[in-house]
């Protein structure tokens, strides 16, 4: 079971820790001093995860079970790669049989079983390259993407809800039937239009703010569960998938 993790020190370092006032500017101060203090990320570095993140998708898939079975999964937005770590492990993932791709425009160190792209998910390149990496049709498709902050709130919100609209696309495009898809949205700020999209396609569609995700953020997760499959376009394509 994922719990939270409580106020402890096993990594050898004590929480309600202060930062030194140096020539830190206040603000980074009180960054770091969260940081240091935040026992996601002290747990984090005690079960090997590259990011505190992983909590989130551990605390997701506790309550809405979409890890279970997932023999091909697709991470967009995945440095610095916790996400892909737990990807790896629940399909058995390996070098020589590759079933996780991998997608950041930052650099992410390797791991094992996990095609990386450094690539920008908008490229119009990317959605192919993604599926050939992945190696067949992907039955979860995760999104922790969020665009790099401008300082405009107003245009940072637009940039993650475009991100997530693109991802929405992508995953109807590629997932196999009965696949799930998750992505970060912001609180109040999915559209309409994507929700409606998302309902048409799959058979349950919520809203998820997991513990781990700071309760001071504005991020949330939509969860779209059961994909409903698409419909052929030609009568060659629906002969294609009658054989
Ligand atoms: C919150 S981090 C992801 C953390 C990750 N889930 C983990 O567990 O380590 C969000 C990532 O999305 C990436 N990102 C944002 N926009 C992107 C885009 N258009 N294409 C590719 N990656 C993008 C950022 O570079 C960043 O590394």
């Amino acid at each position: 079971m994922t719990k939270a993790p409580i106020a402890g020190n096993r990594t050898g370092r004590k929480l309600g820790q202060k930062v030194k006032k140096t020539k830190l500017k206040a603000s980074s101060r009180r960054w770091l001093e969260r940081h240091i203090n935040d026992p996601y990320v002290q747990r984090a570095k005690l079960e090997g995860y590259r990011a505190r993140a992983a909590f989130k998708l551990l605390e997701i898939d506790e309550k809405h079970n979409i890890l279970k079975g997932a023999r091909r999964i697709i991470d967009l937005g995945a440095a610095p790669g916790s996400w892909s770590q737990i990807a790896a492990n629940v399909t058995g993932s390996t070098d020589a049989d590759v079933r996780v791709a991998a997608i950041d425009f930052l650099e992410m160190a390797p791991l094992p079983g996990v095609k990386i792209l450094q690539l920008d998910f908008l490229d119009p390149e990317a959605p192919e390259k993604l599926i050939e990496a992945v190696g067949g049709t992907p039955d979860l498709v995760i999104s922790d993407m969020a665009a790099p902050t401008t300082g405009h709130q107003k245009t940072d919100h637009l940039r993650t809800m475009h991100l997530c609209e693109v991802a929405a696309h992508f995953a109807i495009e590629v997932l196999a039937e009965g696949g799930h898809f998750l992505a970060k949205t912001f609180q109040g700020g999915t559209e309409r239009e994507l929700l409606t999209l998302l309902k048409q396609n799959f058979r349950q569609v919520v809203h998820v703010k997991p513990g781990a995700s700071r309760s001071e953020s504005v991020e949330m997760f939509l969860l779209a569960k059961g994909f409903k499959g698409r419909k052929p376009a030609t009568a060659e394509e629906a002969d294609e998938q009658d054989r």
